[in-house]
Order: C-alpha cells, then structure tokens, then sequence
C-alpha cells in the first residue's frame, strides 16, 4: 500500500511565533484526519527547529524546503543537509520548480542535493512538471520524463524507496488554476510508467503527490485518482483548517 502524504510547502512565508502557531494547530486538529495521512509541514530555515519541536509527541513530520549541494565548507548563505537533519528533519522538498526557476537549478544540481539529502538521512520530495508554453506544445510528458531521468534513474533501488515525487505543473502553482483530476491521473501514471522502467515493481510504492493550487474544494476529487497518492501544498497550507481539510480529501 503507498503512503498517502499531505506536505505543506510554507515557501518563504511565516515568521517564526506564526510557524510554531501554524503547526501546533494543525497537530490540535489532526485527529479528525484519517489516520492514514501522512502530513509533512516544510517551514522556512530559520524556524525548522521551532516547529520540530511544536510538532513532537504527534505524528506530523517536518522537511526543509531546500538543501545544499556540497556537504559544507566556504558556501556563505547555505544550509547542509547535515545540518537540517541534524535539527530532526525527516525530509527535504528539492527541484521545485520555484528553485529551477529563479535559483538556476539544474539536473546537475540537483543530483548532488539528492546525493546530500541521501547521505544525511533525508528523504527527498522531488518536484517535476512542465511550464504553460511546454503543455500548450504537448511536451510535457518528455519535459517530466527528463526531469525524472536526469536525477532519479540515478539513485539505487534503496534510495529510490525513501522517494516522494511531487508532480507541479508550473501554470498551476499559485495561479488558483488546477490541474483537473483527469490531468493529474494522466500523467501521474505516465510517471509511474517511466519510473516503472526503470525501477520494475518498486514504482507501484513510490507516492507520488499532486501540487498547484490544491485546496479543501478540489483535494478530493484529485486524490481519488488512483495514481494520485496526495498533495503538496503552497497557499493553502498556510491556514490550519485549509491544510487539514485538504487531509480530509482521504475519507476517514
Ligand atoms: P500552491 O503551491 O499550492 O500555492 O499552488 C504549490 C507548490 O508550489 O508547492
């Protein structure tokens, strides 16, 4: 049986008092989500270890949105896996499109966080999806399909089962423009077959979540997709009660 997961990707927002409230209400409303959700919730550095600790004793995780690609050393403004699973993290979101995007980072790049995040202990949510002009031209199952080659065909078959995939078509992120549920299902099993060519059954456990302007009123319908184990989430994770009634999308 896959995981089911609702991550929350707080990006930069949250001053360090508001993230220990946002988390601590989602740990006092979580009991009316099925058991069977597993929620995430991704502050920014600074408050990681706040929230850790807002969160302890229940069953929420917490992962970094973001890690370095060197192990440490003379890289000023940067944050080692080591370092943020070192405060207890237990995953690292990496390649949202966001970092691709405005950070430059590239395949290249991100083979080394994923070898970093690996080596600390992290498991890796891995974000993938083609922008509006690349969908418009009917190219996004290649541009995912590369984006998946170039970094996860690299990993051992044990890596690859600690793996989250989040798939996030760019025009959908923060637009409050979704990806219908058909869409989704579409090419979440596409990524399922290619992981599938490469890994064989193992990629009938990997989660693989959906992101982009998912909130309480669509969760559902995506997540009774079969090949949809699950979201992560941008705006809406910033309200407790959004974030769980999205859990709430997976009937109790
Ligand atoms: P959104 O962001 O839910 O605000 O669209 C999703 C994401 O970027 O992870």
């Amino acid at each position: 049986m896959r995981k089911k997961i609702v991550a929350g990707n707080w990006k930069m927002n949250t001053l360090p008092a508001e993230g220990v409230e946002l988390a601590k209400n989602v740990v006092a409303g979580r009991g009316e989500v099925c058991s069977c959700v597993n929620f995430i919730v991704c502050p920014p550095f600074t408050h990681l270890s706040q929230v850790i600790d807002a969160v302890k004793g229940s069953d929420i995780a917490v992962g970094a949105q973001n890690c370095a690609a060197e192990a440490k050393g003379a890289y000023t403004g940067e944050v080692a896996a080591s370092m943020i699973a070192a405060l207890g993290c237990e995953y690292v979101i990496l390649g949202h499109s966001e970092r691709r995007q405005y950070y430059g980072e590239t395949s290249e790049t991100l083979n080394k966080k994923m070898a970093q995040a690996y080596a600390n202990g992290l498991k890796p949510i891995y974000c993938v999806g083609e922008n509006l002009d690349e969908r418009e031209a009917g190219k996004h199952f290649d541009v995912v399909k590369a984006q998946i080659e170039e970094v996860v065909f690299n990993l051992t078959a044990e890596q690859f089962s600690q793996l989250v995939i989040a798939y996030e078509p760019v025009w959908a992120i923060g637009t409050g423009k979704t990806a219908t549920a058909e869409q989704a299902q579409e090419i979440h099993a596409y990524i399922r077959k290619v992981l599938a060519g490469k890994f064989g059954a193992a990629a009938a456990e990997c989660p693989i979540l959906y992101g982009g302007s998912c909130k309480p009123s669509n969760a559902a319908e995506i997540f009774a997709k079969e090949d949809v184990d699950g979201g992560l989430i941008g705006g809406a994770a910033l309200k407790a009660e959004d974030f769980l009634a999205i859990g709430k999308g997976f009937a109790k």
